[in-house]
């Protein structure tokens, strides 16, 4: 091949710098062996598609700052995740929008058998035994003060040993259910140990536990609770939920929540806490999952509708890159559209 030009050399040697003999681009000169020699690879197997649930019949309403995302009745749900199962999708996680007149303090509707939420799991469950249905454990959909804990009358402070037992019985009510993962959310110190033992002492031993092991009080939630209408009524979370500027401290709560029996760890977000998923993956030999949250899939999809970025493309590159961090599996909004993209080839 030699050289485009004859270089002139300064120098008295008249012997050539070094071309290298290292060349990294030999490993990506065709499709084929960029294919052969690529690390990462996504999968169906690695997603986990969170579902909007609403009340009523035969209706679905677009998320509008989630563009392709919708809040689905029971039976249009559960239709999605038939069209789901087909394109490789089998595992799902729930969230359900709750009429503000079922609120209380308490969160009592989250342990009500025939509420929309826990119905809606019998049902899915029944219609696809082989789904995999990860249940939210947080106060807040059910919540009049939109927190994941019980709030203080008085002092506005969130309880965090009175929440234990809601969110027990909660996740008690939601095994009953016919839930195979229960998640908690809420970030209440020893939620995943009281839970462990209210589920082992009722004879749900076989039910899991996915911890959200590092979730940090972040603006990507934005979407998230204007489409459940679950925004906290007062004050914030970071009471709670971990300040995005700590690393090590995720380590601390990787610990915790290892000794206190959860099956499988996550983090969320992901896009901004990928140092967060590699560390904790360096540190625990469970599995690691990852929530791409909806401010996540939100800054993509308006980049994508202003012809900033070429939206599937960046999908990919968001979901592999999250992979590629350690996540073992991801929950994302993209799922199906990512398995749509698989499906293609
Ligand atoms: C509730 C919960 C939240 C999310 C999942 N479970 C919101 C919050 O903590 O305020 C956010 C998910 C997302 O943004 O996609 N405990």
């Amino acid at each position: 091949m030699g050289l485009l030009f004859s270089p002139v050399y300064p120098t008295e040697s008249d012997s050539m710098p070094q071309l290298p003999t290292h060349r990294p681009r030999r490993n990506r000169k065709s499709q084929v062996i960029r294919d052969m020699v690529q690390e990462t690879r996504l999968t169906t197997h690695d997603f986990i598609y969170p579902l909007f649930l609403i009340e009523g019949q035969n209706q679905q309403l677009e998320v509008s700052s989630m563009p392709g995302i919708h809040r689905f009745t029971a039976d249009r749900l559960i239709d999605e995740i038939g069209r789901c199962v087909e394109l490789g999708i089998h595992t799902f996680a729930p969230f359900p929008s709750i009429n503000d007149a079922l609120k209380d303090r308490l969160a009592q509707e989250s342990a009500n058998p025939e509420g929309l939420y826990l119905k809606t799991v019998a049902d899915i469950k029944r219609q696809f035994p082989d789904v995999v249905l990860m249940t939210d454990v947080a106060m807040d959909p059910y919540s009049s003060d939109g927190h994941d804990g019980v709030v203080d009358v008085d002092s506005g402070e969130i309880l965090n040993d009175a929440s234990l037992e809601v969110l027990g019985q909660m996740a008690l009510a939601q095994a009953r259910a016919g839930a195979d993962i229960i998640g908690p959310s809420d970030m209440m110190d020893g939620r995943v140990a009281w839970i462990r033992e209210v589920l082992d002492q009722n004879a749900f031993g076989h039910v899991s536990i996915m911890s959200y092991t590092a979730k940090y009080a972040s603006a990507f939630y934005g979407p998230f609770r204007d489409a459940l209408d679950s925004a906290p009524k007062k004050g914030d979370k970071k009471s709670y939920q971990m300040n995005p500027a700590n690393r090590r401290e995720a380590l601390r709560e990787l610990a915790l929540d290892e000794a206190e029996g959860a099956d499988m760890v996550m983090v969320k977000p992901a896009l901004s806490y990928l140092d967060v998923i590699l560390d904790v993956k360096n540190h625990t030999h469970l599995p690691v999952t990852a929530y791409n949250v909806s401010g996540e899939y939100a800054m993509v999809k308006a980049a994508a509708r202003n012809g900033w970025l070429d939206g599937e493309k960046t999908m990919m590159e968001v979901l592999t890159s999250i992979k590629r961090a350690g996540a073992d599996a991801i929950l994302t909004y993209f799922a199906k559209e990512a398995a749509e993209v698989l499906r293609r080839g």
